[in-house]
């Protein structure tokens, strides 16, 4: 199995096409906790999941390498447990990326997002050639903005746009960090 990142206790990979990732990616929605801040708990249907979320994740992967969405395990061939984002879209300017995280709500609370994050800002800035990190995420999600704070990021802007599902305190907007390659200290180091 090809092996994006390792960190202390995290192995990321690329997704592959495989049913056992629909199945990954479908029951890591399934959980409207995990869901709360981004659909306000609604699922998202396997079939969504097989025939536009998989293929949507292996296209980034071919138009941005070393780019894109990469599912987390506990290392040594542990279980599924989510996954981490550095990615980069059609419209993102150059030397920029955006990270983002969805973990099982298992997973939750042991530092696996702030872990597994820093490492990818780390990889995004030494490796990729990265000058700026972002980051956004519902103003009322504060495990995420924490993690982004853990990891370094700094808060830039409330923003407000439309989206398609209601979800409580979704008129407080959305919110936008970033890190600067000048400003990022390796983890290693911090
Ligand atoms: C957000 C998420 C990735 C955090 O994962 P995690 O592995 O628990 O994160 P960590 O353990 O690294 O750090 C979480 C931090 O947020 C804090 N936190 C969590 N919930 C919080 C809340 N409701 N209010 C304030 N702080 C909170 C934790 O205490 C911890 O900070 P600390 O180490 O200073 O105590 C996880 O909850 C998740 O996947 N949620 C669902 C998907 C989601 O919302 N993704 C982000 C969308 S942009």
């Amino acid at each position: 199995m090809e092996v994006y990142l390792r960190t202390a206790r995290l192995e990321l990979r690329p997704f592959t096409g495989s049913a056992e990732d629909v199945e990954n990616l479908y029951a890591l929605d399934d959980d409207p906790a995990v869901m709360k801040y981004l659909t306000g708990g609604r699922s998202t249907p396997r079939e969504t999941v097989r025939d536009e979320v998989l293929p949507r994740l292996l296209a980034a992967y071919r138009r941005s390498p070393g780019f894109g969405c990469w599912a987390a395990a506990a290392r040594d061939g542990g279980a599924f447990l989510g996954w981490f984002a550095l990615s980069r879209d059609e419209s993102t300017p150059a030397g920029q990326a955006e990270l983002g995280y969805r973990l099982r709500q298992e997973a939750w609370g042991q530092g696996y997002a702030t872990e597994g994050s820093r490492a990818l800002i780390d990889k995004g800035f030494a490796e990729l050639g990265l000058g700026r990190i972002t980051a956004h995420t519902m103003t009322v999600n504060l495990g995420s903005r924490r993690v982004m704070e853990k990891c370094g990021l700094r808060y830039v802007r409330t923003f407000f746009l439309d989206w398609p599902d209601v979800i409580e305190g979704g008129e407080q907007g959305d919110v936008e960090y970033e890190l600067l390659q000048a400003d990022w200290t390796p983890s290693s180091r911090s």
